[in-house]
């Protein structure tokens, strides 16, 4: 939600801004703006509703001239993505400009007591309460900058992360965060504020985190100074970025999901790295290694996440209880963190989440840990905040996600959750050493696989002209395909904004058969497995009622060719891998839908890449 980048140094900071937020446009994109300070000492807001390029265009023939500046994009919370809604947000006097990522939720009880005070309002936001209030603050309590953006975030209830400039100060940008993440990049001669690294990388690869309820005195030619909003003094040790160029850029591709796609042997490959050796005997988790007794007496095991990230947890439900026999639950982190869930203290809860900053899930995270449990992450963002709130994890290891849409972070979550099923499987016994083994070496070959399926994507993308102009499309599969078919469902509704239902394919006449005509695609993932025979009398209840069916089946699957419309082929598999090659075809199907259809595949409407708000 909503990208933040500040600069201060030698260079014009405008180019670096826009740049920065080009990089930063996945997380939002209604709407952009900027701050600057000129050499004569004037505070410049330019925003518009719509793209950076929209804003790079707006500010033709105008002053954007100076060395420190902040900028946003936006994704639109409070009011509707118009240009006065757009960030930043000027106070009264005009003396301070504010870029906001996250909610104020009691910014209309401040906003009562601002307008009984005499100020007037200008958009619909909530942040723009908070500029009022600093500057009421500032002016009032006749303080510095910094003390009334600390004695202001004193009263605010919500989540932020901020920036602030101010008229006639060519030298400091006031930061601050809590619930969203900020953080500081420290260059030759040159200082960053943003909200991930990726508007950095360019320029340094050291860069210091903030944490809740911290704040930055972030000043030309010194090392920023920290304190949190009770005024206590912080420091925090520099760290060196893992993040490179080639990562954030689409290397020739049209688009970033499809490079994304494409990438995925070898990021499947960077996710077992270290961990299984080379013989493919043996895999290593230091998260488990290290609380091996918490997972082998686990009680149950509870998975968290949202969208995605939900999805892939519930294949790691089919494998913790098929591989591990300990039981599993899989909770949207936004249901579990309101409705007073029964959490034992050796439940071992199982946080899910590409970013590492889903508010939802970092929240729900809070309450587990608070009821005793032990919480392991699984992210992708290194150094994010749900890393940094758990008492252990894995990271994917995938190099950033830039599309909205999740793929490769995808497969690779469901790689982590394999590896420690056979991990936690073995130290218990609850698998055989025969079968641990035997999993071990087809999960080595699930890249070479993958790579199997995308070295000739145009059968899918001529599959996918025939598909363009449906409606709605329904997608069934059973067992560890099942989250699969709802994997690829969202995957369509996402970029395509085609109406899409994932099911149970058994689940399929208790309902959704009732929507099936002959102008209704079905995708059906019928592989060779234990339940193909149940799931080829579910496409033979949508043959017999006209339904269109795209199945995805094993290669060289000869009985399918016949009953099938249209089939897709994977490598065959074990049952337990299979999901890992399923995605694959949907992934693609999806993307060349939209791309038939004209979207935005990077950036589709209304969705952000990274939820900071719940
Ligand atoms: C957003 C993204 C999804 C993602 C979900 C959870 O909705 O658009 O792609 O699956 O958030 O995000 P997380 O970072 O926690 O995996």
């Amino acid at each position: 939600m909503c990208g933040i980048v500040g600069y201060i140094g030698k260079q014009e900071a405008f180019p670096i801004l826009i740049k920065g937020l080009h990089r930063l446009e996945y997380r939002g994109y209604d709407s952009a703006g900027v701050a600057l300070v000129n050499d004569n000492k004037e505070l410049n807001v330019y925003k518009t509703k719509g793209r950076v390029a929209d804003l790079e265009e707006f500010v033709k023939n105008k002053d954007i001239s100076g060395t420190i500046g902040i900028a946003h994009t936006r994704w639109a919370t409070h009011g509707e993505p118009n240009n006065v809604n757009a960030h930043p947000h000027y106070s009264q006097s005009e003396n301070l400009a504010l870029i906001h990522n996250g909610i104020i939720e009691n910014y209309s009880t401040i906003k009562e007591e601002l307008i009984n005070k005499g100020y007037s309002f200008q958009s619909d936001t909530d942040t723009e309460v908070l500029v009022q209030l600093i500057e009421y603050i500032k002016e009032t309590n006749k303080t510095d900058l910094f003390t009334a953006v600390q004695l202001a975030l004193g009263e605010i209830v919500g989540a932020y992360a901020i920036a602030v400039l101010e008229k006639g100060n060519t030298d400091t940008i006031i930061a601050a965060r809590k619930s969203s993440p900020l953080v500081i990049g420290i260059g030759e001669d040159e200082l960053f504020v943003a909200s991930d690294a990726s508007p950095i990388v360019d320029y340094t690869n050291k860069v210091l985190y903030l944490d809740d309820e911290e704040i930055a005195i972030v000043k030309r030619g010194e090392e920023p100074i920290i304190r949190t909003i009770g005024n206590v003094k912080k420091s925090h040790k520099i760290v060196e970025l893992e993040v490179n160029l080639s990562q954030l850029e689409k290397g020739g591709y049209p688009h970033f999901m499809l490079k994304e796609i494409i990438e995925q042997p070898r990021t499947l490959k960077d996710c077992m790295s270290g961990r299984i050796n080379i013989s493919c005997d043996n895999v290593v988790l230091s998260g488990i290694l290290d609380n091996k007794e918490k997972f082998m007496n686990a009680r149950r095991i509870i998975i968290l996440g949202c969208g995605t990230s939900w999805h892939a947890g519930l294949i790691g439900e089919y494998l913790f209880e098929d591989i591990c026999r300990i039981p599993v639950e899989v909770e949207y982190s936004s249901e579990f963190r309101y409705r007073h869930p029964v959490i034992y203290k050796d439940d071992i809860v199982i946080a899910i989440s590409q970013s590492g900053e889903t508010a939802d899930t970092l929240a729900a995270i809070e309450l587990a840990k608070e009821a005793g449990a032990f919480v392991f992450g699984i992210c992708n963002v290194v150094g994010s905040s749900i890393p940094r709130n758990t008492h252990s994890g894995a990271y994917t290891h995938v190099g950033p996600e830039i599309g909205v849409a999740s793929t490769k972070a995808f497969t690779a979550q469901v790689m982590v959750l394999n590896m420690m099923a056979l991990a936690i499987g073995r130290a218990k016994g609850s698998i055989t050493e025969d079968r641990f083994q035997h999993l071990i070496k087809e999960l080595g070959r699930i890249p070479e696989k993958v790579e199997h399926i995308l070295k000739d994507t145009s059968k899918i993308e001529n599959l996918s002209k025939i598909f363009t102009y449906a409606h709605n499309f329904i997608y069934l599969g059973r067992g560890y395909n099942c989250p699969v078919a709802m994997e690829g469902a969202l995957k369509l509704k996402e970029i395509s904004y085609i109406h899409a239902e994932g099911y149970p394919a058994a689940e399929m006449k208790h309902g959704p058969i009732a929507l099936i005509d002959n102008e209704m695609p079905v995708v059906v993932i019928a592989t060779h497995n234990s339940m193909y025979e149940k799931i080829i009398s579910n496409i033979q209840e949508i043959k017999a009622r006209n339904g269109k069916v795209i199945a995805v089946v094993t290669e060289n699957d000869c009985k399918m060719c016949n009953i099938a419309d249209q089939i897709i082929e994977v490598p065959a598999s074990e049952e337990c891998l299979e999901p890992l090659l399923t995605i694959i075809p949907l992934q693609l199907l999806s993307y060349y839908i939209a791309v038939n259809k004209g979207r935005d595949v990077d950036m589709p409407r209304n969705l952000a890449k990274s939820v900071t708000v719940e």
